[in-house]
């Protein structure tokens, strides 16, 4: 069954709430994100995937040939996949929102999946991501709510290439908001309140 696809951590929402689904990082698991993704919407459902491909034993969601270079068939094969596991937990929670938010490796993960399919999500939080490829335009793209979160200094994905996916999300229709610190890699708590504040705003588009 598609729901089984990764192992997860999964939470049923309570009535009407999202469900939000959880991306970790390089070398993170399922746990990673799983405590910071209940405390970001009251009586939210959580879905925290494992990713299932290993560098020297670090979990990942697609492979890579070094670092900022992505094996893109590895990334095709892995978005479709992700694809199918989140429209099976959607499906089993028809009618409830659904938002996504992923950090590093999880934030390039979900970028994928959204870039793909806009409509599986209502919300997104990309925290630290890097879209080396150019994206097709989508047209569900248009009046998706979608957070953008950086380093300046950031080594692992330099804000430069950040910056790119921030314009092009824009001229392609998205309403993204960001939120950018002077520091590298890590999250720092401007992100996480940014990430609260776009998870509870107004509602967007179904
Ligand atoms: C990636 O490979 O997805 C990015 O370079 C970030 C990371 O190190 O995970």
């Amino acid at each position: 069954m598609s729901k089984d696809l990764y192992q997860a951590l999964v939470h049923a929402p309570q009535p009407a709430r999202p469900l939000v689904f959880a991306f970790h990082g390089t070398g993170g698991d399922e746990h990673q994100l799983v405590e910071l993704a209940g405390t970001l919407v009251a009586g939210a459902g959580i879905v925290s995937p494992r990713g299932d491909v290993f560098e020297m034993g670090a979990a990942r969601f697609f492979r890579r040939t070094a670092e900022g270079i992505y094996d893109m068939e590895d990334l095709a094969r892995a978005t479709d996949k992700m694809i199918a596991f989140i429209e099976a937990h959607r499906a089993s929670h028809s009618g409830h929102p659904v938002y996504g938010f992923g950090y590093s490796n999880g934030a390039n993960i979900l970028a994928a999946v959204f870039l793909k399919r806009p409509d599986l999500f209502e919300r997104v939080g990309l925290l630290h991501p890097m879209v080396t490829w150019e994206p097709d335009a989508h047209p569900k793209l248009v009046g998706r709510k979608v957070l953008v979160t950086a380093g300046r200094r950031d080594p692992i994905t330099p804000w430069p290439m950040t910056e790119r996916l921030i314009s092009w999300l824009s001229d392609h229709g998205a309403e993204v908001t960001s939120d950018v610190h002077e520091g590298g890699h890590e999250l720092r708590n401007s992100e996480l309140t940014a990430l609260a504040s776009h998870f509870n705003g107004d509602v967007g588009p179904g």
